[in-house]
């Protein structure tokens, strides 16, 4: 395919300028188009990460609108309310699903596939909402899903175990909320099991659930909103898409079967190419895990009920 451009909605926001940003300064795109409802906002946007490209090999960042899509163009959407202190990402639903139902209707509107890479929250079934509301394959519809979780739990036993991150090999799986889990029993580390490496002490595993899961909370209560880690998030799925690398990563996409789940958007390890998304079968989950995947899955669909 021609090197596609990538569409940012609600770049004027937090999360979406600072995926734009990130994405300018790795220079593998020619074009990173930023769209918001408001106007002032995302023009400011433009120029200013416009400016930082100065110093690259000039990826063109402006602002524009949704009929200069076209087929096989990427668009991640980053619009809508984002986290106040203390509330859930599920309380977020009602007022973000009716967001994007509209964008995504006016992103279609041009009429030809494209890719959608869902990061508004609740991410998971605002995935779900913007699939069906797209009438695309679902191949060519997901969500950023539990790869920022999967971020904080590689950083924090990288560091626990003073390893580079790049050393870890960990997801966690499930919902990108409060039912979250991280699948331990095959993360290793420079292909040695995790239980195994030198230094491991089984009493790290007893804190970091809830460590990673209340990494979040943290953040927005010090910052009001969490950024940096998403923006490299988005990065990571846009190079999988562009460079075709059938890369690993814990995405949220629609079930149809595997590990027994089905019609719930999910995270589980699938790998993203120029196709799309698609589901890995067979990575081993241990029974424990297994029942967090399911319980996971119910939070997920009764949300996602609660909107039909
Ligand atoms: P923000 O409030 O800074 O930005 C949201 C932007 O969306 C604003 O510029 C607003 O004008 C724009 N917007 C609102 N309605 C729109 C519409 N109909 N069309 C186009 N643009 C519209 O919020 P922030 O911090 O950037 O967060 C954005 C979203 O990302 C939130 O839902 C947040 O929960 C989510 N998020 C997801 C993460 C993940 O791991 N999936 C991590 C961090 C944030």
């Amino acid at each position: 395919m021609a090197q596609p451009s990538v569409f940012i909605v609600g770049a004027g926001g937090m999360v979406g300028a600072t995926a734009a940003q990130a994405l300018a300064i790795k220079e593998t795109l020619h074009e990173i188009v930023l769209i918001d409802v408001a106007q002032d906002l995302v023009h400011g946007q433009a120029m200013d990460i416009n400016h930082a490209t100065a110093f690259t090999n000039g990826v063109h960042v402006r602002a524009g609108d949704y009929d200069e899509i076209r087929e096989d163009d990427i668009v991640v959407v980053t619009c809508g309310l984002a986290q106040r202190p203390g509330q859930s990402r599920l309380e977020l639903l009602e007022a973000n699903a009716n967001i994007i139902r509209d964008v995504t209707k006016k992103i279609m509107a041009q009429g030809k596939p494209v890719y959608i890479v869902m990061v508004s929250n609740p991410v998971d079934v605002l995935t779900q909402v913007a699939l069906e509301a797209s009438g695309l394959p679902k191949e060519r519809v997901f969500g950023t899903g539990t790869m920022l979780d999967t971020a904080r739990l590689r950083v924090t036993l990288a560091n626990s175990l003073g390893v580079s991150q790049q050393s870890v090999e960990a997801y966690v799986l499930g919902e990108h909320g409060d039912s979250s889990f991280p699948a331990l029993s095959r993360a290793s580390v420079g292909g040695v099991p995790l239980g195994e490496f030198p230094g491991f002490d089984v009493s790290l595993t007893a804190t970091i659930d809830q460590d990673i899961r209340n990494s979040a909370y943290k953040i927005i209560e010090a910052k009001k909103s969490t950024y940096y880690g998403i923006g490299h998030v988005v990065v990571k799925v846009v190079e999988a898409l562009t460079r075709d690398t059938a890369t690993v990563l814990p995405v949220c996409s629609l079930t149809d079967g595997e590990y027994g789940l089905s019609d719930v958007v999910i995270s589980l390890p699938s790998l993203v190419s120029r196709k799309g998304v698609r589901i890995l079968e067979g990575y081993p989950l241990s029974e424990d895990e297994k029942t967090h995947l399911k319980v996971s899955a119910e939070v997920i669909k009764e949300a996602y009920s609660s909107l039909n």
